[in-house]
């Protein structure tokens, strides 16, 4: 790989352009812009420029450092050598598995396999922290095998004594979680954690909305059942609102 120093309006990749490199950022903040509209922002952390690269596309984007920035590039043929290589083994090994993921359903073959590419794989032992209630979000997950718990503390109740967490929800295989912040752009609404051992598929909140937007209307309306549960929890679903 190489080293790129970048400064404030300086345009890494341009959309439409052939594809070159990938980046992997060390450090800046560099805006996500399609069609001359702003659609995120990686802050100190993330790669890009991937998908012209895996799927001989024009790019996608446009990436724009906001700051003073250092970037790791890795040329196409290399990326090519890895990556391709990589995403191959990796559809063999969760293709049976994102295929039978119920969210996923209403997605096009072709749709699901680019989610393959763009997993990460995450393991947890017993009683782990996955999530962390009122955190900023930055993923997305599937439970690939084993349990997850969501806990909860009602803010409503912040100020009294006997408010500690309760659980509201497990999640098994093929379920997903910590979405809410991500379609709502709100922090975390609860915590997660893992029971027993887990197996977790991540999805970032760059590909989530890049890939998952036909997915959203399904997400969005199990609010109203998550609002349903914590008012038989807390006599209110206050909690989701603000
Ligand atoms: P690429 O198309 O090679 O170059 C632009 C990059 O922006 C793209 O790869 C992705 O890595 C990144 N990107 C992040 N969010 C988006 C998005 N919503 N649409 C397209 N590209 C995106
Ligand atoms: P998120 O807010 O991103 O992080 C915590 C996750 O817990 C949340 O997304 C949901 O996926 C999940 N969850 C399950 N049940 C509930 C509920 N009743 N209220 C809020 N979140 C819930």
């Amino acid at each position: 790989m190489f080293e790129l120093r970048v400064q404030p309006q300086e345009h890494v990749i341009d959309q439409g352009d052939d594809g070159d490199n990938f980046y992997v950022i060390e450090r800046g903040v560099y805006d996500i812009v399609v069609r001359g509209t702003c659609v995120g922002q990686y802050d100190n952390k993330g790669s890009f420029g991937e998908l012209a690269l895996m799927y001989n596309t024009p790019r996608a984007a446009t990436i724009i450092a906001t700051t003073e920035g250092a970037l790791w590039g890795l040329d196409r043929a290399t990326f090519r050598r890895l990556i391709v290589k990589n995403n191959y083994k990796k559809r063999r090994m969760y293709e049976t598995f994102i295929e039978s993921v119920p969210l996923l359903k209403s997605l096009e073959l072709s749709e699901r396999m680019k989610i393959v590419d763009v997993l990460g794989a995450k393991s947890l032992q017993d009683g782990e922290q996955i999530i962390m209630q009122g955190d900023k979000a930055d993923c997305f997950f599937i439970v690939e095998s084993g349990e997850v718990k969501i806990m909860m503390k009602s803010k409503t109740k912040a100020d009294q004594q006997d408010n500690t967490e309760v659980e509201i929800a497990r999640c098994t295989k093929g379920q997903y979680f910590g979405e809410l912040a991500l379609v709502t752009n709100k922090p975390r609404a609860a915590s997660a954690y893992a029971v027993g051992e887990v197996k977790c598929l991540v999805i970032d909140v760059q590909a989530f909305e890049r890939l998952l937007g036909p997915c959203k209307e399904i997400m969005k309306r199990n609010i109203a059942h998550y609002e349903e549960q914590l008012v038989a929890l807390f006599g209110s679903s206050m909690d989701l609102r603000d």
